[in-house]
């Protein structure tokens, strides 16, 4: 999996399409949607249009509340690959923890077993909601996608997943521009150092700690600029200042 992807949340109809486009063109191969976005015929599309081979994409989608059943999460894992357009669904979340969600989960392992998901996951699960899953969910979720950013680190989850075989991935990894992050004193101080700007120091700092990242935009410019972070790396000392800016709670109300 990409360690940087689209993540697609607002971006619908053509020029929701000719954003994910250029993003594809800019070198995004990890397109992130959701049955909630309702855009996953959107992402179908660009993976049609795109010039790039189905096997180099990857695509993240998830089941919300109207899939919260063994037979409901069946049908619409359908209706995601008919969307998609695709054989196949590179990495299926649980979008959030439901009451059915072993239920949701057994119906997404069938569908591993034949294929036509290549990885399992969840999403926005808590410390003791992922322990209680993994205890009885038979295979172990490649991923947990989380809220993180440099306010909300998720240090002691990511720790857990760790011990378990799980990879966190963050979402709203500029916290969507909340707590004036893209003016942060402590990242602008630290990214001129490196010559680079607020949001690659940010997404940087995400990368040296194991996170994977899908940012969002939908302007082509930003894109390339929040790809282009493989060239740098923070030292020891930048690290401890980033760290010192974990407020440890949640930006969205989540938990
Ligand atoms: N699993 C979940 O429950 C969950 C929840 C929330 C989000 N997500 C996923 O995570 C993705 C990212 O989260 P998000 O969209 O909430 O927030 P985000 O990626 O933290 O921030 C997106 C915002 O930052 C702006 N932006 C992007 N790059 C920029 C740059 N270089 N300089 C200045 N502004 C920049 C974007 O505006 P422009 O578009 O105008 O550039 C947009 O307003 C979502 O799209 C979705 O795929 C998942």
């Amino acid at each position: 999996m990409p360690m940087v992807g689209l993540g697609t949340y607002m971006l619908q109809g053509e020029s929701g399409e000719q954003s994910m486009l250029a993003a594809v063109n800019a070198g995004y191969r990890l397109l992130d949607t959701a049955q909630m976005y309702g855009n996953e015929r959107e992402v179908g599309n660009v993976i049609r249009r795109c010039q790039v081979p189905r096997q180099e994409l990857f695509i993240t989608t998830k089941l919300y509340r109207p899939s919260a059943s063994y037979r409901e999460a069946k049908r619409d894992i359908e209706k995601s690959l008919a969307a998609l357009q695709t054989e196949y669904i590179d990495l299926l979340l649980i979008h959030e923890p439901y009451e059915a969600s072993l239920d949701m989960y057994r119906a997404m392992t069938e569908a591993y077993q034949a294929g036509t998901v290549k990885a399992l996951g969840i999403s926005n699960f808590n410390t003791s909601q992922y322990l209680e899953f993994i205890d009885s969910c038979g295979v172990i979720p490649v991923v947990n996608q989380v809220e993180a950013h440099v306010f909300h680190q998720q240090g002691a989850l990511q720790e857990v997943l760790r011990r378990h075989g799980t990879h966190m991935q963050a979402w709203s990894p500029f916290a969507a521009g909340k707590e004036n992050f893209f003016h942060n004193a402590v990242l602008q101080a630290i990214g001129t150092r490196y010559n680079k700007s607020v949001a690659q120091t940010g997404l940087q700092f995400l990368i040296q700690q194991g996170i994977s990242v899908i940012p969002k935009s939908s302007h082509p410019d930003r894109m390339r600029k929040n790809m282009d972070i493989f060239d740098f790396e923070l030292s020891a000392s930048d690290i401890e200042k980033i760290k010192a800016l974990d407020t440890q709670k949640s930006l969205f109300g989540w938990y």
